[in-house]
């Protein structure tokens, strides 16, 4: 079967230098700053599937030693694409101020899987994997000068930038907790998209975002991969118009929603303004421990982290089954969220890398393989742990201390990764959960979740209150008990 990027041409490729014939009137040409041999050319003729730096993966053609930087590469994704990417031949690089974990410090919790320091990683991935990671600790907002001198001596041919605050709830504790947010995420992207003005505007910057910019709008509205489709329109007034390309509105749920959202119309803005090239990824709640790479050795493990702040849900409700804590629900527990593995979402980033938007291409996928309800997930984990890990399991609902919608409509669309990237779903939820549950029941992680699991438990409150949600009862019917 053709891979999905192989009749992409040097018009999508990072190597291709459209500064070569500025000065000539005519058609476009380029050179190529890997070829130079090959001296001027039309950026249509050579396709990646003809062009030897371009080489067979299971991901599409990839350039060789393609050179990656990942932005927040000490974070939960970041580790794991990065050790992911070098498996397959990239040459990474890298940045992190550790401010997870300090994040996460600050709430008296940490991870519950251990992670090593940056260095003891560092040395991991090139004993076991053989992956040199090129690595600066520094912060993307705070040290500007820093970070475009590293990206000048890269000159990566992709970024990735994973390096902002991802939590809803560390985003409304209080003004400053929400303006450094903001500050961080906003602030951070804009100075990188004037880096890549200035510096690499042929580089693909793989931006993050969120499905939860979109919201759970109350009209039942499909959530559209960023854009409104060709066909939609607006009537009002016996007047029609067609809304094909304009950006769909958003209902971000959290100041860290809306950090996002700015994210979105400035990066969007960066392509137009400036020509460059950007794929922001709506990306669905990850959940999962697993990779071949972080499971090769205990010192290149990802983080997993269970507290209000910073455990998302499915990861927590592991967690909490494995220490007999009731699986908390929040409201009533019919809320829909979009889902996608570990591994899954490490595959749709390097579709995505091997397949470069074209000169002032921004565009959108909501990166997710499939939806569930809070109570659905909360059900698949008490079943597999009971089954087959013989744990008892509860599950509670709790006052939700978030404003949303307890009951919505939820129609996403998530085609473009699978009909235009070639991503093929390769995570069943129930399987990573059971990968989870081995990894989380061995006595050292349970251990390390019994200390924390009093954080468990929100206290962080959209309305500013601060106190603990409060039981509002245990849900009998699906109280599962021990099946051996
Ligand atoms: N994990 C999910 O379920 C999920 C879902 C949707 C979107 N996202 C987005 O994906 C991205 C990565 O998420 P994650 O779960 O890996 O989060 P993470 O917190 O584990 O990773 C982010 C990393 O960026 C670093 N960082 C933050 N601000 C920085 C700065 N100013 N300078 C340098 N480094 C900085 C942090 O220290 C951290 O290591 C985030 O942008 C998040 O919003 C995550």
């Amino acid at each position: 079967m053709e891979m999905h990027n192989a009749r992409c041409t040097c018009r999508n490729c990072p190597a291709a230098d459209f500064g070569a014939n500025k000065r000539s009137i005519g058609p476009a040409i380029i050179a190529c700053h890997r070829r130079p041999e090959i001296g001027f050319v039309d950026p249509e003729t050579i396709t990646f599937e003809e062009c030897p730096q371009w080489r067979s993966t299971p991901y599409g053609y990839l350039l060789q030693n393609m050179r990656v930087m990942i932005l927040g590469i000490d974070g939960y994704l970041g580790w794991t694409l990065a050790l992911w990417l070098g498996t397959l031949g990239c040459e990474i690089s890298g940045v992190d101020n550790y401010a997870r974990r300090d994040w996460v410090k600050e709430r008296g919790a940490h991870t519950v899987v251990p992670i090593s320091r940056m260095t003891e990683r560092l040395r991991a991935a090139n004993e076991v994997l053989g992956i040199e990671v090129n690595f600066r600790e520094l912060d993307i907002f705070n040290d500007r000068d820093r970070l475009q001198e590293f990206i000048d001596e890269i000159k990566p041919e992709a970024i990735v930038y994973y390096g902002e605050c991802p939590s809803a709830p560390y985003s409304m504790i209080d003004v400053e907790h929400a303006s450094y947010v903001q500050q961080n995420n906003v602030l951070g992207t804009l100075g990188v998209l004037f880096m890549m003005r200035d510096l690499v505007p042929q580089t693909s910057l793989v931006k993050l975002g969120t499905m939860g910019e979109y919201g759970t709008p109350p009209t039942g509205r499909p959530l559209f991969e960023g854009m409104f489709p060709d066909e939609a329109i607006l009537r009002w007034n016996d007047r029609e118009w067609n809304l094909g390309g304009e950006i769909t509105p958003r209902d971000p749920g959290s100041f860290y929603h809306l950090s996002k959202v700015h994210d979105t119309f400035n990066t969007a803005k960066a392509c137009r303004f400036w020509g460059l090239r950007s794929y922001d990824i709506m990306q669905g709640v990850i959940y999962g421990v697993n990779t071949p790479q972080v499971a090769a050795d205990p010192r290149l493990r990802t983080r997993l982290d269970i507290d209000e702040w910073f455990g998302t849900v499915i990861n927590r409700f592991v967690a909490q089954a494995v220490v007999g804590f009731p699986l908390t629900i929040y409201g009533s527990g019919e809320q829909i969220r979009g889902f996608i593995g570990l591994e899954d979402g490490m595959q749709c980033v390097t579709r995505l890398i091997a397949h470069p938007p074209a000169p002032a291409q921004y565009d959108v996928v909501n990166q997710m393989s499939g939806f569930n309800s809070i109570k659905q997930l909360a059900d698949t984990v008490a079943r597999i742990a009971s089954k087959e890990f013989h744990i008892p399991v509860t599950i509670q609902r709790v006052e939700n201390p978030r404003v949303e919608y307890d009951v919505h409509p939820y129609e996403p669309i998530y085609n473009k990764l699978p009909e235009q990237f070639g991503f093929e779903p390769r995570v069943q939820l129930d399987d990573e959960i059971y990968r989870m549950l081995e990894l989380l029941t061995q006595p050292d992680i349970k251990q390390r979740i019994e200390e924390k699991k009093h954080l468990i438990l929100p206290r962080t409150w959209w309305s500013g209150e601060k106190k603990l949600v409060e039981s509002l009862e245990i849900i009998e019917e699906i109280k599962y008990e021990a099946s051996a």
